[in-house]
């Protein structure tokens, strides 16, 4: 399969290394609108520099391709995916879905309209703990989900369009986190409490810390608490999680995995007491491919074989909903129902 790579700097270097790895993959051309990017990147990664094109419709006339990997910033989503699924060609799309609710109706829309498959790089869904943490909650042994509590607390100084952005926590990181509670409740997001912030000493624009309750279907709570301009003792990128169950708690804390599970309740001296058994630490299930190259080989499939992508857009459209309830929640101070 032959892709077409829109935004070779950043992130992009992600893609262009999961491309170069994979057997199954390899490049038809390139976008990048800035010209010192293209020469270094040319240059690091061995790119044809007569294939880097400043502008998808000028990549379209010269080279031919099966699909697109869109990582440009957020605002550039809806315009190079919207183009690329009008021109035939399935694309393998950054998260977020788009930068706005309305751009991410606008994509979804244009996908269904064409019937060309957009799907979207929650990569965080890919990765050895939050697979663990999946498999725990599906096997059944800790019955159903009653709450959640996730903290995530980092102090990331990116420069670039973060800092510029209103709600960059939210938008930009957060969105991987509500993405995650989608996919281990199995379940879309009903309710939102939210309030952000931004701490005297961040270094962001707009509001870098959150405290959220999302009220999920089945009545289950999940308390976010989140912080982009923490100052010390950081917490993983996959944040912190614990779940607290019917017969137990799933812990992920600093991406170990541990469970304590309830034995029974004994009648004891002072009335009723529960009994645990130790806590286990579980130990991290072992994946053929992560992140990008596990979506890449999904988006591979899903293209030449037809076999179902997990993160449509169609799919995706629920956690862009989620995100921007979120914000519309921190706005008003008012719960919000989706
Ligand atoms: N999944 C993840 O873990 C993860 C991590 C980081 C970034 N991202 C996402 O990747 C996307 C890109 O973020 P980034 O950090 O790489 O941004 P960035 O600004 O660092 O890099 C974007 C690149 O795209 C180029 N570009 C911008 N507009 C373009 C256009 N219209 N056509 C062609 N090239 C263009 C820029 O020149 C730059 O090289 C965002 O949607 C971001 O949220 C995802």
């Amino acid at each position: 399969m032959k892709v077409i790579q829109v935004g070779i700097g950043g992130m992009g270097n992600a893609w262009l290394s999961a491309v170069q790895r994979s057997p199954q993959v390899e490049f038809a051309g390139f976008v990048e609108i800035d010209a010192d990017i293209a020469r270094a990147q040319a240059k690091i990664y061995g790119l044809d520099k007569s294939r880097i094109f400043d502008s998808l419709p000028g990549a379209l006339q010269q080279v031919e391709a099966d699909a697109v990997i869109n990582v440009t910033p957020p605002q550039f989503h809806r315009e190079v995916t919207v183009m690329a699924l009008e021109a035939g060609l399935p694309v393998l799309q950054e998260k977020p879905l788009a930068g706005t609710l309305e751009d991410a109706r606008a994509i979804t829309a244009a996908a269904d309209n064409t019937g060309v498959l957009c799907s979207v790089a929650q990569n965080y869904r890919y990765r050895p703990l939050t697979q663990t943490l999946k498999l725990v909650l599906e096997s059944g042994e800790l019955g159903a989900v009653g709450a959640v509590a996730v903290e995530f607390f980092r102090g990331p100084h990116f420069g670039g369009f973060r800092e510029e952005m209103p709600h960059p926590l939210i938008v930009d990181m957060s969105i991987h986190h509500f993405d995650l509670m989608r996919h281990f409740l199995g379940g879309d997001a009903k309710t939102i409490q939210a309030r952000s912030w931004n701490p005297p000493w961040s270094w962001f624009a707009g509001d870098a810390s959150a405290s959220v309750q999302i009220g999920f279907a089945d009545g289950v709570q999940v308390a976010y608490t989140g912080s982009w301009c923490s100052q010390a003792l950081e917490t993983s990128w996959n944040a912190n999680w614990r779940f607290e169950c019917e017969r137990g708690v799933l812990l992920a804390r600093d991406d170990h995995v541990t469970i304590q599970r309830l034995l029974r309740v004994k009648e004891g001296l002072r009335g009723l007491a529960n009994v645990h058994d130790e806590p286990r630490e579980v130990p991290l299930i072992k994946m053929e491919r992560e992140g990008q190259d596990y979506l890449l080989q999904e988006f591979y499939e899903a293209v030449t074989q037809g076999r179902p992508a997990a993160t449509t857009a169609q799919d995706n459209i629920h956690t862009i909903e989620l995100v921007f309830g979120v914000v519309r929640a921190c706005k008003c101070g008012l719960p919000v129902r989706l």
